[in-house]
């Protein structure tokens, strides 16, 4: 029987160099509060991302997003306009700022926000709408980001984007995410290619946000240490930014070799009728998204499953269908219904032999030939 193959599999820095972080973190008897380890993790960051950014490091992606959302967002208006096809932080966000997500659909090609529905909506919803929550989906670039840009800028809309699994994907144009919109946000949660374990960061031109934020992350405090803002904890520890430091240093390498994973997914499954998403092979990969045709998916699932291969469904059921979110107001959401019953998410690993992938590979043709 055939070992069981889990969907991701977080690789962490080696025992004795956290060991050696834990000790430096015990001398300088300093464990939180933006303290040595904090500075040298987000300068580090900056030198990698260039495009003279602003980093802010924080708890997680989520909570990242809930602040962002309080410093750009309109906080008069009422509506956050967001793709249904995407996991759903980026709404909860929505919600717990005050705001009402409103869902417009995706491009059936590339999967990402669909301009021509978010016009759509905003021709009912233009006037009370806060802000734009686009998404860099599965953390690929999107190919349109200066159309959305524009776009933002001649409606007067805010515009911020979820990439969270995106450190270190480019956009077509070859630049690394982070340097577009109002900010991007990324998560470093362990399934994430720069999995530390819990952590978010955000990135951003703009120095003021970038000061805004880190003030909303430590209860909003001003200068005198007094609230003078809605702010909340969303301060990272000296210990997630040593393991952020960890793996940083090794990160060219792990792109390297999940790329190299997701090109042998790419060259071994030559299925005419499987179809695979235009530029995610400049992604960070967090894991191998297919699509095949809705009634042999059930087939190719069962079959993964049947050969101890956990894969996923991303982004199945859409936002639309889970339960708070089944009455938020809508577009036309007729590909982002046809997509997800189309999507198949594959395992990726930083160290997955190719015979490991053959196998999956194998397993997958194997259903849709049966
Ligand atoms: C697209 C997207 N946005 C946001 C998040 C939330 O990230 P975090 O777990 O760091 O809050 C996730 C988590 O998987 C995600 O996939």
């Amino acid at each position: 029987m055939p070992k069981p193959i889990p969907f991701i599999k977080p690789e962490f820095p080696q025992i004795e160099e956290v060991a050696k972080d834990l000790e430096l973190i015990y001398n300088n008897n300093y464990y939180s509060n933006n303290g040595p380890i904090y500075y040298k993790f987000i300068n580090a960051m900056e030198s990698y991302l260039g495009q003279g950014l602003h980093v802010v490091a924080l708890n997680n992606a989520t909570t990242a997003m809930m602040l962002v959302m309080k410093a750009c967002f309109k906080s008069d208006k009422k509506y956050v306009a967001l793709p249904s096809f995407t996991f759903p932080a980026g709404p909860l966000a929505t919600q717990w700022c005050g705001y009402v997500p409103l869902f417009f659909d995706i491009d059936k090609n590339t999967l990402q926000p669909s301009q021509a529905s978010f016009k759509q909506i905003y021709r009912k919803y233009g006037k009370d709408m806060a802000g734009i929550l686009l998404i860099n989906e599965y953390g690929i670039g999107n190919d349109q980001i200066d159309e959305w840009e524009s776009l933002s800028k001649d409606l007067d809309i805010p515009l911020i984007i979820d990439s969270a699994p995106g450190i270190g994907s480019t956009y077509p144009d070859g630049k690394l995410l982070g340097a577009r919109g109002s900010c991007e946000i990324f998560s470093m949660h362990a399934t994430k290619p720069f999995g530390i374990g819990e952590g978010g960061l955000i990135t951003t031109k703009d120095k003021g946000l970038a000061e805004s934020i880190e003030s909303l992350k430590n209860f909003g405090f001003d200068d005198h240490k007094l609230a003078d803002k809605e702010g909340l904890n969303a301060k990272i520890t000296e210990l997630d930014c040593a393991i952020g430091l960890r793996i940083l240093k090794n990160y060219e390498t792990i792109l390297r070799k999940r790329r190299n994973v997701y090109a042998s997914y790419e060259r071994l499954l030559i299925n005419k009728r499987v179809r695979f998403i235009p530029f995610a092979d400049k992604a960070s990969i967090q894991f191998a998204t297919i699509l095949v045709a809705a009634d042999e998916r059930s087939k190719i699932l069962r079959n993964l499953k049947d050969n101890k291969i956990e894969a996923r469904t991303y982004y199945a059921p859409p936002l639309h269908y889970q339960p708070l979110f089944k009455d938020s107001p809508r577009g036309d959401l007729k590909n982002t219904e046809e997509i997800s019953k189309q999507v198949i998410s594959l395992p990726v690993h930083n160290d997955m032999a190719t015979e490991t992938i053959e196998f999956i590979c194998r397993v997958v043709e194997e259903a849709m030939h049966g």
